[in-house]
């Protein structure tokens, strides 16, 4: 059975042991479903003052909500629309300290007020999966620290299904 032991120390500390986690949950399996579903579920669990944490995923037009943990979410994301269209259009993630603040944020859950959002890319050709999308009810929560530890754990999650 795996067991997310409690995250501690600094945060990039934290992060590594996240990613750590991460590598063990994903280990030996390549399903998108399954890897997403878990990471969601613990980087919800694991990351303090989150109100959404999961995946959308390209289906060659728009970004479909994918497994999530949080409120129920919008289905669909135009590429042009909100902080996860601006991550998979441009392929940087997006960090918004104030979501009231970005034009064209889609209010999912009306408690969210930061953001972050890492582009999802294929290892080989670079092609576009979706995107890993972060919601906190509190203004600013996301610093360089996270956004290095979250994209380290995106980029794991890109390899697991090579
Ligand atoms: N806020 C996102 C929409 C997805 S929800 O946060 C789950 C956006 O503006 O793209």
């Amino acid at each position: 059975m795996f067991v997310a032991d409690t995250l501690s120390g600094s945060k990039p500390d934290q992060y590594s042991q996240l990613l750590a986690q991460a590598r063990a949950l994903m280990h030996g399996e390549r399903d998108r479903i399954a890897n997403a579903a878990n990471l969601a579920a613990l980087v919800y669990h694991g990351v303090p003052q989150l109100n959404w944490a999961g995946f959308y995923f390209f289906d060659g037009r728009e970004l479909v909500v994918g497994p999530f943990q949080g409120l129920p979410a919008c289905v669909r994301i135009p590429l042009d629309k909100g902080v996860c269209g601006a991550a998979a259009s441009t392929g940087k993630t997006q960090r918004v300290a104030d979501v009231h603040e970005f034009p064209g944020h889609i209010a999912c859950d009306s408690a969210s007020r930061s953001e972050v959002v890492v582009p999802l890319f294929l290892p080989g050709d670079g092609s576009l999966i979706g995107v890993f999308d972060l919601d906190s009810p509190e203004p600013d929560r996301f610093d360089a620290d996270d956004q290095r530890g979250l994209e380290a754990v995106a980029q794991a999650f890109v390899e697991s299904l090579a």
